[in-house]
């Protein structure tokens, strides 16, 4: 598997199509050659009619992770559907939406008694989820939130640990965070939980992937027999990389179901194990985990 410091350079190479901090000249150069390229394909993939209206420019699909976007987002929404029972009359708030990858399936699952919400910190890509998606479905909205975050949104005001999700009490059945909980340190994973079940009508159900650490993984981790190292062991949770903390974060999974009971959540059944823990194959799949609002 890569090392860390190679992995860091790709991750940086993908920072640069969000936010563009680049430290030095070169690596401004690189960016900018790294966007270029990405355009380039994206014009040979118009030239060639294989764009399609509601797939976002690579530069924007990239900085969520590889894998094809709009098949991995219909396989997410799929067990949506299947596990969570959503329907045409839900409302769904998509906490760290990104460019759209769940929202752009699910415009065929809502009707027009539903609704969607979108929020991210990455304000590109919630303009162009605006522009493509909200204009076509005006029941799908997008709110750019300016929290601060070292790889995604390093200049941002806000801090994720006493932030407010942009909606009323009560006013959802589901809550996604899809590939979110592994970007947020203990005090904002606390108050995201605390938010998610804020906005969850009583039932409702929160959707969820992340690392998730038992005896058998850790014992895995030790050995380095997963796809991420986590060797950074902080007792309840361990971080990918020390330069960057929040590019990968698990956590053990009796402080997250604690974490989620305090805040009236509880685990509607065991999450479901993906290869990450298992395995140093990649790409790896992250564990899923349906918390029920009590
Ligand atoms: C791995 S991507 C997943 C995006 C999307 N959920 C998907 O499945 O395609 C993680 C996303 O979380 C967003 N993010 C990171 N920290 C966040 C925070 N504190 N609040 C909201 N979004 C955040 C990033 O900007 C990025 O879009």
């Amino acid at each position: 598997m890569p090392d860390n410091k190679s992995e860091l350079k790709a991750l940086k190479a993908t920072k640069y199509t969000s936010t563009v901090r680049a430290s030095s000249a070169f690596d401004q150069l690189r960016a900018s050659c790294y966007r270029a390229g990405l355009r380039i394909l994206d014009l040979t993939d118009r030239l060639r009619g294989r764009d399609h209206e509601l797939l976002p420019p690579r530069r924007y699909r990239r900085f969520i992770g590889n894998g094809d976007f709009l098949k991995v987002g219909r396989q997410i929404t799929d067990y949506m559907q299947e596990e969570l029972g959503v329907g045409p009359s839900h409302d769904v708030l998509d906490a760290g939406c990104g460019a759209g990858r769940i929202a752009v399936p699910l415009t065929d699952v809502l009707g027009e008694k539903g609704s969607y919400l979108g929020f991210d910190i990455v304000p590109h890509a919630i303009d162009w989820c605006s522009s493509a998606i909200t204009a076509r479905h005006p029941n799908f909205r997008f709110e750019h939130v300016d929290i601060r975050q070292e790889i995604y949104n390093p200049d941002g005001k806000l801090s994720a640990a006493d932030f407010r999700f942009p909606a009323e009490d009560s006013a959802f059945d589901v809550v996604a965070m899809v590939g979110l909980i592994s970007h947020l340190l203990p005090p904002e994973l606390d108050n995201y939980l605390t938010e998610a079940a804020r906005v969850l009508r009583p039932g409702g159900q929160c959707f969820a992937t992340a690392y998730l650490v038992d005896d058998k993984v850790a014992e895995n981790i030790a050995q380095g027999r997963t796809a991420f190292t986590f060797t950074n062991d902080h007792g309840e949770y361990y971080v990918h990389s020390k330069e960057e903390p929040t590019y990968a974060i698990a956590y053990r999974v009796e402080y997250l179901r604690e974490a989620a009971a305090r805040y009236g959540l509880h685990l509607r059944r065991e999450p479901k194990p993906g290869t990450w823990g298992t395995s140093t194959e990649r790409p790896a799949s992250m564990d899923l985990l349906i918390l029920e609002r009590d």
